[in-house]
């Protein structure tokens, strides 16, 4: 042990454990021999109770610390993955003190570096799904202009396919901008009136002929005890518009042939309203459905893209709700019954 010098006083213990106290980064204090005399609440939590009388080399198995308990280095920084009962990351600084004390601290890198991983897939994803259209596409060109196919009906039957290629890349396109949009929008309070009941009929109008081609019909049901007075919230009326109109698609494209959708209002409390769309198809399993507001998140994936899904969806009317302050719960029955409910704040009607 080395007498501290004067010039570089030396934080007194109480004073340290007050400041540990404050900090979000974990704060370890440990002697020369690297048993741990002091951690901080942060520490605790990333680490778990206990801490004091540990061999920092346990808690941190990694060459740079044995190498600092043992004198082989003064201060070191990296990288440590906890492997406690989450996966945690960490960016560690440790240091030995004049006094002979090693600090280590610890900086939770968890979040963002699961943040850096969210945007590396979504690039991927995004160029995946834009490559396969287009790869298609300009599969049928060369097939046209190599082979030089004359005859009008395959020509013909080729433009369809294109057609429908160029059409999922636009559809990809609208969705993925509508998606940053809302992204990006998400912090702004919305203060528009948006009378909500006209929105769900407005938006069940639109999609009637849809459902109408598969032999399905969507019945709205107001069951208010007194359905009488106008539901109003503060948004943004477009938004609300995309959240029935997905969800109400949503049930047309899943369900089977020839059954009834069913779009619920009800009141869930003095001023909330839980509107609800349920159609009869096949269930979704339980372990996809917290997953399925995730960015391009399908269950079969080739059934989805066959009828023209983006997998994006979702995610859109997930932010759009917690914009609204609202929620969204989901659930799919064994007997078939899928209901996307979404609940949403009102305003009080005297
Ligand atoms: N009503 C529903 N019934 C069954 N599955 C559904 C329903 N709504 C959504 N899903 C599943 O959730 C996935 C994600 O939905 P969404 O984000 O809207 O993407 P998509 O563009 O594929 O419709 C869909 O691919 C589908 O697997
Ligand atoms: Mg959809």
């Amino acid at each position: 042990m080395t007498a501290p010098k004067e010039h570089f006083p030396v934080i007194e213990p109480g004073a340290l454990a007050e400041i540990g106290s404050m900090l979000d980064d974990g704060l370890l204090v440990a002697d020369d021999s690297g048993t741990v005399m002091s951690a901080n609440n942060a520490a605790v939590r990333f680490l778990g109770e206990g801490l004091v009388g540990r061999d920092l080399v346990d808690l941190i198995p990694a060459k740079d610390v044995s190498d600092v308990v043992a004198g082989r280095g003064r201060e070191r920084t990296f990288s440590f993955a906890a492997e406690t009962s989450v996966a945690m990351e960490f960016n560690v600084r440790i240091r030995q003190m004049d006094d002979g004390r090693i600090i280590v601290m610890l900086l939770d890198m968890t979040l963002q570096r699961n943040l850096e991983k969210v945007r590396r897939d979504f690039v991927a994803n995004v160029s995946h799904e834009l490559r396969s259209p287009l790869t298609s596409l300009a599969g049928f060109i060369e097939t046209i202009l190599i082979n030089e196919v004359r005859d009008w009906p395959t020509q013909q039957r080729f433009l369809r396919i294109m057609e429908e290629e160029a059409g999922r890349m636009s559809r990809l396109i609208d969705d993925l901008l509508s998606l940053s949009r809302v992204e990006v929008d998400e912090h702004i309070i919305p203060d528009e009136t948006v009378p909500l009941l006209e929105v769900v009929k407005s938006v069940i109008a639109s999609l009637e002929t849809r459902a109408s081609q598969r032999g399905m019909r969507i019945r709205l049901s107001d069951r208010r005890s007194q359905s009488t007075g106008r539901l109003v919230m503060f948004g943004f009326a477009d938004e609300i518009n995309e959240v029935f109109h997905n969800l109400i698609e949503n049930a047309i494209k899943y369900g089977f042939d020839n059954t009834v959708i069913e779009v619920e209002l009800e009141l869930a409390g003095p001023e909330r309203v839980m509107i609800s769309v349920t159609n009869r198809g096949e269930t979704i399993a339980e372990k996809h459905i917290s997953r399925l507001t995730e960015r391009f998140y399908r269950v079969d994936k080739a059934r989805s893209r066959k009828i023209g899904g983006t997998g994006l969806g979702l995610a859109i009317v997930k932010h759009i709700v917690n914009r609204h302050r609202g929620a969204m719960e989901v659930s799919s029955a064994e007997d078939g019954l899928t209901r996307f409910a979404v609940s949403l704040p009102v305003i009080a009607q005297p």
